[in-house]
């Protein structure tokens, strides 16, 4: 079991498996991917040893992040590495869609279980606009052809900014009450790169909370185990709404969530001062105790919450560096 000293349980892992992403989101790469960092990513191989590992001491769920996870063609296998660990019960994947409508066959079949897609914007223009890539579109009938494969788990991320789209909060609203996805609001972070971004386009994630209580939605009673989202429903619509608010008081308390990177490295809080070396921990079959020990005596150093309220994004450059 894998516990901090606030009793705080770790069952879910996100795992970055490249930093590369092919967008160019505003709010994170708003120069696209520069080549500047090592490229030697987690082979299937480390990364079956570090999910092992980390199953046996009690993970049940991973995220596969990026960067763009799907830029890796060995997705698939990735996958289904993941669900054939015994102990992980779900497998779930966070991607810029670019390639969802021609790939999602293949991640379904690897045994995919849960899906989230980013989209800031549901017009062509301004989503070309955020993202330096017209694919609006094919996006869209991506998510339906997911859902018609039976991935009932669809959710959908998005970051409003007051620059670009946060006057579309009703377009989303819309969408949702004909369409069964949980979209998910997530307050914009400041981070090593986008301060001056961040200082412009920053919307509070309260703000929307409060139009949504007008509008009449009502919080979803949370489970102890739930992470720092808050969800919303509403008799009305098909869909449910998810706030993901970091600045927010007692956002860290529900932290239920470790990360590693696509270079192996552990990161204790999505802002943390430095990453730890697991990698070291991934070369033999034979070095699983060793990696086990590791992680119990890392998980001491986590700190209780982050430190973004007053500015400090830590290591932490874009979040493509770690997958959000
Ligand atoms: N603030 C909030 N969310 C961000 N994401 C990337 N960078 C930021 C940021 N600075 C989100 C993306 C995507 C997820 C992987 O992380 O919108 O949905
Ligand atoms: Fe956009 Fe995600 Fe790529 Fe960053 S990593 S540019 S948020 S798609």
């Amino acid at each position: 079991m894998l516990q901090d000293k606030l009793g705080r349980q770790f069952h879910y892992l996100r795992l970055s498996i490249t930093d590369v992403c092919n967008f160019k989101c505003t709010y994170c790469l708003p120069d696209g991917y520069q080549c500047d960092t090592s490229r030697e990513f987690l082979s299937l191989d480390e990364i079956r040893r570090l999910v092992a590992g980390f199953a046996k001491l009690g993970t049940s769920k991973i995220r596969i992040t990026g960067g763009e996870p799907a830029l890796r063609k060995d997705l698939a296998d990735i996958i289904a590495v993941c669900k054939t660990t015994p102990g992980i019960k779900q497998v779930a994947l966070t991607t810029n869609g670019f390639n969802l409508e021609k790939q999602i066959n293949h991640w379904v079949d690897a045994g995919l279980d849960a899906l989230n897609v980013s989209i800031d914007s549901l017009q062509p223009e301004a989503f070309k606009l955020i993202t330096g890539h017209d694919k609006l579109v094919s996006i869209l009938n991506g998510l339906e052809k997911a859902k018609a494969l039976g991935l009932n788990s669809i959710k959908i991320n998005s970051v409003l900014m007051r620059q670009y789209n946060a006057s579309q909060f009703n377009d989303y609203l819309s969408w949702i009450k004909q369409h069964a996805y949980t979209l998910r609001f997530i307050e914009l972070m400041q981070t090593g790169d986008n301060l001056q971004f961040f200082n412009k386009n920053h919307v509070s994630g309260e703000s929307l909370k409060q139009q949504l209580v007008e509008q009449g939605w009502s919080s979803v009673i949370r489970d102890k185990a739930a992470g720092p989202a808050q969800e919303f429903y509403h008799p009305d619509y098909a869909g449910k709404i998810g706030l993901i608010m970091p600045y927010s008081k007692d956002f860290c308390a529900s932290c239920n969530r470790l990360r590693v990177s696509s270079l192996g490295q552990l990161h204790l809080c999505l802002f943390t001062e430095q990453g730890i070396d697991l990698r070291a921990f991934l070369q033999s079959d034979q070095q699983q105790q060793a990696l086990i020990e590791k992680l119990q005596t890392s998980l001491a150093e986590k700190t209780p919450s982050h430190l973004l309220q007053q500015g400090k994004t830590g290591i932490t450059q874009h979040l493509a560096m770690i997958g959000g």
